[in-house]
């Protein structure tokens, strides 16, 4: 079976980008990426590319290239479902803010709404791709949905979780570790589906990276995935607090645990906390998962992982109150960095946003510098959390660009995110601009700590 026709519901940051980057590998079919959003579709539609609503770098050439060609993006969703022999659902599956499991499981109210349009639109048959990470045995319920709902016409259902991370997205979508598909092998309709799939992505891809599973193995691999990733960076965090007591420094540590080949050395770099739109979500949703078959034991496991983040970001916030005299009230503290990590302007769950919570209810005065998040989006975080009235966040918390204006007659300079520029900064001008003395928090261990100490900071890094 050829494919000639895409839809993709979604387009965010993993629509966008993956399907850019297909249609651009695959200039023999449409492309359609489509979104209710109707402001996301204008941007990713305008005319000047470096506009496009999503900064990763490397994106907006790929856009570029493919857009118009055989890459679209329209509000139009039936149109494209219609149109289409396979349908992309790459929506967002936040936590769940209501209702049973609130704080915990996947809301998959906008999955089931892609269904139940897929089911009411669709006049001949398609495969219908989960992009989106799902728990385990989605594959079934989208099934049943569209089986029963819609208009006779049949349906493949396959898993294709997505392992981009923001910040590489391109290269990581152009030179994957593999490809995930999970689909009913044991079924020629569903061998059929799967091999459809895999001729896209060998277009770029060896056949060898790509990785053919049952369905409930591809859903279940996407969230051990993410699991076992964010352990990586809670178990180094743990060690970074002992560090701190002892002498040890966590990056020597890091490095000698990370050269025995078993361990490896990725994703051991000690932090502020990680964020995100994935990790804390997709392990609530596990631990919802395994409570729900009764493994109280694997819930807590898994658990302890985002116990042991938000400890990092607390105590990174009141070791910051702590430092100055036990007290930050009126004081000014600036943020270097408020996105989640280097090289996105994604701010979900960044743990600027937790550490600047602390420090408002403390009375202190925030002023934010970040090279890609936009004024407003820090505002709406902040108002997100609903700690104080949003007049009070306007108040309390600028937001500047430029990092030397931030830093100017502060208190003290916390390093949020790790942005390469951070490191390159006047230090020196930036102290003689600072109220002394001048205590600077590196969170993300980005700044060399030697030099920054002989300007005359007093330095405070995770880990040492
Ligand atoms: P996102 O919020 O950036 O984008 C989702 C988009 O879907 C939004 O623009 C929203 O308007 C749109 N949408 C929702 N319901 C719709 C509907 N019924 N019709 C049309 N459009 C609709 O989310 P994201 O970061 O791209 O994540 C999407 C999925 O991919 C999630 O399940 C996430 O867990 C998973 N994922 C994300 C990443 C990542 O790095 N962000 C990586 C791998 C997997
Ligand atoms: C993650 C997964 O890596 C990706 O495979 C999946 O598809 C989506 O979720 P993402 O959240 O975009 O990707 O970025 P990632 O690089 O994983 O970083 C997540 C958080 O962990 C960031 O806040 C980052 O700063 C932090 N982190 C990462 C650390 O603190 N230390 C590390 O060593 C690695």
């Amino acid at each position: 079976m050829k494919i000639k026709n895409i839809c993709c519901i979604g387009a965010g940051y993993v629509g966008g980008p993956t399907m850019a980057v297909i249609a651009q590998k695959c200039p023999e079919i449409n492309v359609t990426v489509v979104d209710i959003n109707e402001n996301r579709i204008a941007a990713w539609n305008d005319e000047d590319v470096e506009n496009i609503p999503i900064y990763e770098p490397g994106l907006s050439a790929v856009v570029k290239e493919a857009r118009g060609r055989n890459l679209f993006f329209s509000t139009d969703v039936e149109a494209a479902i219609d149109s289409a022999d396979m349908i992309f659902i790459s929506v967002n599956t936040p936590t769940k803010t209501y209702g049973i499991g609130k704080g915990m499981a996947a809301d998959l109210k906008f999955i089931e709404l892609c269904a139940r349009q897929i089911a009411r639109v669709s006049k001949n048959d398609k495969i219908v791709v989960e992009k989106s990470t799902l728990p385990v045995r989605t594959a079934e319920a989208l099934k049943n949905i569209l089986d029963n709902t819609g208009n006779g016409v049949n349906y493949q259902i396959l898993s294709n979780p997505e392992f981009l991370a923001e910040g590489t997205a391109v290269d990581d979508l152009m030179n994957p570790d593999r490809v995930l598909i999970g689909g009913d092998i044991n079924t020629e309709g569903g061998n059929e589906a799967v091999q459809a799939l895999v001729d896209i992505y060998a277009h770029w891809i060896p056949r060898e990276r790509i990785l053919t599973t049952n369905v409930w193995s591809s859903e279940l691999s996407k969230l051990t995935a993410n699991a076992f990733l964010a352990q990586r960076v809670s178990s180094i965090n743990a060690m970074s607090e002992l560090c701190e007591k002892t002498g040890a420094d966590v990056n020597e540590v890091a490095k000698a645990v990370g050269m025995d080949s078993r361990i490896g050395q990725k994703f051991l770099k000690s932090s502020v906390g990680f964020g995100g739109s994935c990790f804390q979500k997709d392990i609530l949703n596990l631990v919802y998962i395994a409570k729900s078959f009764g493994l109280n034991e694997v819930a807590d496991y898994w658990h302890q992982v985002i116990i042991m983040n938000d400890h990092q970001k607390k105590r990174f916030a009141s070791n910051i109150v702590k430092t100055l005299f036990n007290t930050v009230s009126g004081k000014k503290i600036a943020f270097l960095g408020w996105a989640f990590k280097k090289d996105t302007n994604d701010t979900r769950e960044s743990s600027a946003i937790y550490v600047a919570d602390y420090l408002l209810n403390e009375q202190a005065e925030i002023v934010v510098y970040d090279p890609k998040v936009k004024r407003e989006q820090v505002y709406a975080d902040l108002d997100y959390l609903n700690s104080r009235s949003e007049d009070e966040n306007r108040q309390r918390v600028r937001v500047v660009n430029d990092p030397y204006e931030a830093c100017k007659g502060s208190h003290a300079v916390a390093v949020l995110t790790e942005w390469d520029e951070f490191e390159n900064y006047d230090w020196q001008k930036i102290y003689d601009d600072m109220l002394k003395p001048a205590f600077l928090f590196d969170g993300r261990k980005l700044l060399e700590r030697k030099k920054k100490e002989e300007i005359g900071f007093e330095f405070y890094a995770i880990g040492s």
